[in-house]
This record gives C-alpha cells, structure tokens and sequence, in this order.
C-alpha cells in the first residue's frame, strides 16, 4: 500500500543547507567546532541555564548525565514506565537498576507516587517531558530538594514546551535534547546535555572524550577515567543550529496541525489527550485514545490505518513488560493504573510530519470514523 500519509517529515529550508554546506566545506581545523559552540549557546539561550554541551544522541547524552551523577551498581534509578526505551536503558547499561512508576493524566511520570518509591538506594530520578507534555515539576522539584535525589530531565519530546514561566529543559539537575530525525528540531542524530553546574558540566565533556580532561591532567592524550565517545559533529551541530533558530516556526506549524486534528476528530470516538494548564507545549505530537467501548487495540488501528497509507503509529509500551526490562518488576499496581492502561491499550501517535496537510488531516479523520463504523 502506497503510503498518503507519512508518520513524520523533518522541515528542511536554505538555512539547513546553507549551514550544513558551510560547515563541509570550511569547519574544519580552527573551524572545527564553529557550529557546535552556536548550538550550545543558541541552547543556553533556550533553557536560560549557564551550560549546554552537544552530544551524539539524546540517549548518550542520559548515559552520560547519569554516569556523571556516579549513578553505578547497587543504585535504583526512579523512571516512568510508559517512555521510549532510551530514558531507561543507559540506567541498565551503568549497572543500576530502573524503578518504573505509573504515569498520570500528563502522559508523564505520577508525582504522587515518588516519595513512596524513594529509599536510601534510590540516587536519581530520570523525569521525562514526554509527546510535548511535562510532569507536575513543582511537585518533582520540591522532592528532589527536600531528598536530596538529583533528577535528569529527559527533556528531548518537548524542546521548546515551557511548564509555568520555565522552559522545558531547565528543570531538572541536568537535562537532555535529542536531534534525533523525528524531533521537534532535528540534525538526523543528535543530543545535548545541559545543566546550571560547571562541574557536571565538565564531566560530560570529559566523559564524552574518552575522560580525557586537558585541563585536569595537563596532557593532551590523556585517560583520566574510563569514558565514551559521545561527541556530536560540526555538521550535524550546524543542522541542529539552523533548526533552532527556526523553532519558532517549526512550533507555529505543529500547533497548527495540532488544531486540525482537534477540529476533524471533534465528536469521534478519538479522544485527542490534552496537555496540562500548567504546560505551554511545543505540540510536537499529537496522541488520542481509542474510546474502550469499540473494543478496538491501537495495534489493530494501526494495521487497518497502513492498509489506508496512514502511518499511524502504536503509542508507547510499558517497560516493564518487556524482555529487556521486565526482571525489574514495576512499582505500582496494574489494577491502579487506569491511564496508564488507556494509553497502553488504546493510545496512537497521529502522523505529526512538516508536510502535513488539512486535507491529509481530514483523510486520516474519515479512516477512523470508517474503521468505527465498520469494525476491524
Ligand atoms: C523520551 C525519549 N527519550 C530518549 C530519547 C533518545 O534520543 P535519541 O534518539 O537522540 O538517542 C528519545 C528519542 O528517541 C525519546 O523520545
């Protein structure tokens, strides 16, 4: 089946050719990291934050973020238990282990269940600003300080988002972006570490280099710990640089295609899950609940929306029912988590590209009232 509606299109103008060109051709030698010193600083304009390192993933930027945090063997790490892989899995590969809490109405972790999860084991929570939505951070804030458990922010779904007056990505002890080719602002792999302390900061960067730290041990190939390399390009920093200085733009567009689909699913069996009062989203995508009563799994949906050429996509599963996860158990209880369970069971991720349409918008809405009205 040809495919009408893809899942996701990046946005790409003369700027991110202009830059990327520019930076194959000259940023090497003393050019060599022109892009990425814009792009930290275009970032710490963003987040308001003293510091922001350009790293090669969102993952390895949470690798590094919790190994900086000495996170290692015999730790828990607090994570939600409906996110992407990658805000748990540089948990495991430190050694530690992952405590899934349910989430909430937010889409994100339930801030009223971490007091009851946090133990003298517990040395760090990865909070996750997930699909354009955030926690109740003010809650989150309030226990990291009073417990003392520093908090990564998996801030890369909602670059651009602002909780309160606070942009996404200044909340946490350190926070993550991602570039990855699906985000919001993208250099087709990407990352950034951000954090208000020169310390972790300087860390990161060793880490990122193979703990190579000039400063520190005044040679210049010179391991001081075992480190990675985790570094981001001067090409793909001059991508990322051009798309945030059109995120105003690229936001404009998705809160645009935002309001489609709320126009064309208005009075379906679609409910298209709303963002806290407190979150100013970036709107980067778009997820409804199939309403139980059709009896209808987002898998299913999803096959019956391929067949259409609609590139629907599942929205996320519970970690701690995978293979990879699942020896950690989780912290809650199944039969509390009606949320949890209505995003599982009935959640999708609507196609969220740059090239979107309101006619493409009005054909995946005929789709599902067809699939409602036909059955599976
Ligand atoms: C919630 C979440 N965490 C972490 C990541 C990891 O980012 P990356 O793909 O850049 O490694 C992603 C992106 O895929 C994500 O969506």
């Amino acid at each position: 089946m040809e495919i009408r509606v893809p899942s996701m299109t990046p946005s790409i103008s003369d700027l991110e050719v202009d830059y990327v060109a520019d930076a194959v051709k000259s940023g090497w030698g003393d050019k060599r990291s022109k892009y990425l010193d814009a792009l930290s600083a275009e970032l710490v304009g963003l987040v308001n934050l003293d510091f922001c390192t350009p790293v090669s993933h969102g993952t390895s930027g949470l690798q590094l973020a919790l190994h900086a945090l000495d996170v290692g063997p015999g730790d828990e790490v607090i994570v939600p238990d409906l996110t992407w892989v990658a805000s748990a899995s540089p948990i495991v590969h430190l050694g530690a282990k992952p405590v899934f809490v349910d989430v909430d109405e937010t889409m994100c972790i339930n801030a009223s269940h971490l007091r009851s999860v946090i133990n003298p084991k517990t040395k760090a929570m990865v909070i996750v600003d997930l699909v354009g939505s955030a926690p109740k951070w003010d809650e989150i804030r309030d226990i990291s300080d009073e417990m003392q458990i520093p908090v990564v922010e998996d801030a890369t779904e909602s670059i651009g988002s602002h909780y309160k007056t606070k942009a996404i990505g200044s909340l946490g002890t350190l926070s993550v972006f991602s570039f990855n080719a699906t985000k919001l602002t993208m250099s087709g792999q990407g990352g950034a570490v951000c954090t208000n302390s020169s310390t972790l900061n300087n860390r990161i960067k060793s880490l990122m280099h193979h703990g190579i730290d000039a400063e520190l041990s005044g040679k210049y190939y010179w391991s001081n710990e075992l480190g990675y390399n985790y570094q981001m390009s001067n090409m793909q920093a001059a991508m990322a640089l051009a798309q945030m200085q059109r995120i105003d733009k690229l936001m404009e567009f998705k809160r645009q295609s935002r309001e489609w689909y709320l126009d064309s699913f208005a009075g379906t069996a679609l409910e298209i899950v709303p963002y806290p009062r407190e979150v100013d989203s970036n709107a980067w995508m778009t997820i409804g609940i199939i309403d139980s009563s059709l009896g209808i799994q987002k898998e299913e949906a999803v096959k019956y929306f391929q067949m259409a050429g609609v590139d629907l996509r599942p929205f996320f599963y519970r970690l701690s029912d995978m293979p990879t996860f699942a020896t950690y158990g989780r912290s809650y209880d199944l039969r509390d988590s009606q949320i949890g369970s209505a995003l599982e069971r009935f959640g999708i991720c609507l196609p969220y590209g740059y090239d979107l349409t309101i006619d493409q918008v009005k054909y995946v809405a005929q789709v599902f009232k067809t699939m409602c009205k036909e059955g599976i």
